[in-house]
């Protein structure tokens, strides 16, 4: 049987793709976000996760405001990555797990959820560099990967419940996954920013603490606030915590803390950091 053995959560900004291709991770600026990576390789070479499910936000490459599923879901053997024009290197392909792919995209569809099913899907920066940040080694990511794609980009968004409930959804379809896999399950973005409009660069520390700590202690804090809320709360990108809360939501309900770092600001963001294991 398939087991998860934890869950990791970080922010994505496309910077970071700049910082890691021009060697700056001892820079001043990048130094305080890239020191909180070590423990968690030191964590995966422990748990040794074959698989990861990576729940994040495509913002303009696979998926356009014409066209934009609230959820999708990747079934493709591989997953290509492309210029989105922020000069950062285009990452080498990942290997995907079609098999399971499709076991979730069929419980999910029983489940209610309807995601669009991608035989084909491109990966942005959102995915590829949280999988660089958490496997820095040259060539091919070494875990084959599920991305689970959420709306974060055009509203209406879907609520940060129905959120978490794919997620629920996304652990039980991998629990009856009837294969000896070490999954790992990944939320990407956040924490607050905003990087448009009058409040461009807001940042809300407090509201990003104390999420992340609910994380470990009550995953559905934050569904009790509605998308305007968290708007509100952590700005109009800071919504991209939804990543987090689908990811969360896979995890059983009790988890141990093994890493957190958290530093303003990578470019205008608040830059999180959140490892959980399952003790598996
Ligand atoms: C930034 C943050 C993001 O989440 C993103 O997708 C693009 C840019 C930023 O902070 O610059
Ligand atoms: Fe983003």
């Amino acid at each position: 049987m398939a087991k998860i053995v934890g869950g990791m959560f970080v922010s994505h900004v496309p910077a970071i793709g700049g910082a890691i291709a021009r060697n700056l991770q001892e820079d001043p600026y990048w130094k305080p976000f890239f020191d909180g990576f070590p423990p968690v390789h030191r964590w995966l070479e422990e748990v040794k996760p074959d698989v990861a499910v990576v729940f994040y936000n495509d913002h303009g490459l696979n998926f356009f405001l014409d066209k934009m599923p609230t959820f999708a879901v990747g079934a493709a053997p591989q997953y290509h990555n492309a210029d989105e024009g922020w000069g950062i290197p285009t990452l080498p392909p990942y290997d995907g797990a079609p098999d399971l792919s499709w076991s979730l995209i069929e419980k999910l569809v029983d489940k209610e959820f309807d995601p669009v099913s991608c035989q084909e899907m491109l990966v942005d920066h959102a995915f590829t560099l949280p999988l660089k940040l958490f496997w820095p080694q040259e060539g091919t990511c070494p875990v084959r990967l599920v991305p689970v794609c959420i709306n974060t980009v055009q509203h209406p968004l879907p609520k940060a419940s129905r959120c978490y409930k794919l997620g629920e959804a996304v652990g039980e379809a991998i629990a009856e996954w009837d294969e000896d896999l070490r999954v790992v399950v990944i939320g990407t973005g956040g924490l607050s920013h905003q990087l448009d409009g009058e409040r461009a660069g807001f940042i809300n520390r407090d509201f990003d603490l104390a999420f992340m700590e609910s994380l470990i202690h009550d995953p559905q804090w934050a569904t009790q606030y509605s998308i305007e809320e968290i708007v509100e709360k952590t700005g109009t990108q800071g919504v991209e915590l939804l990543n987090w809360l689908g990811a969360r939501g896979a995890l059983p309900p009790t988890v141990s803390k093994v890493h957190a770092n958290y530093h303003i600001p990578i470019s205008n963001t608040a830059a999180g950091l959140l490892v959980v294991g399952t003790g598996e």
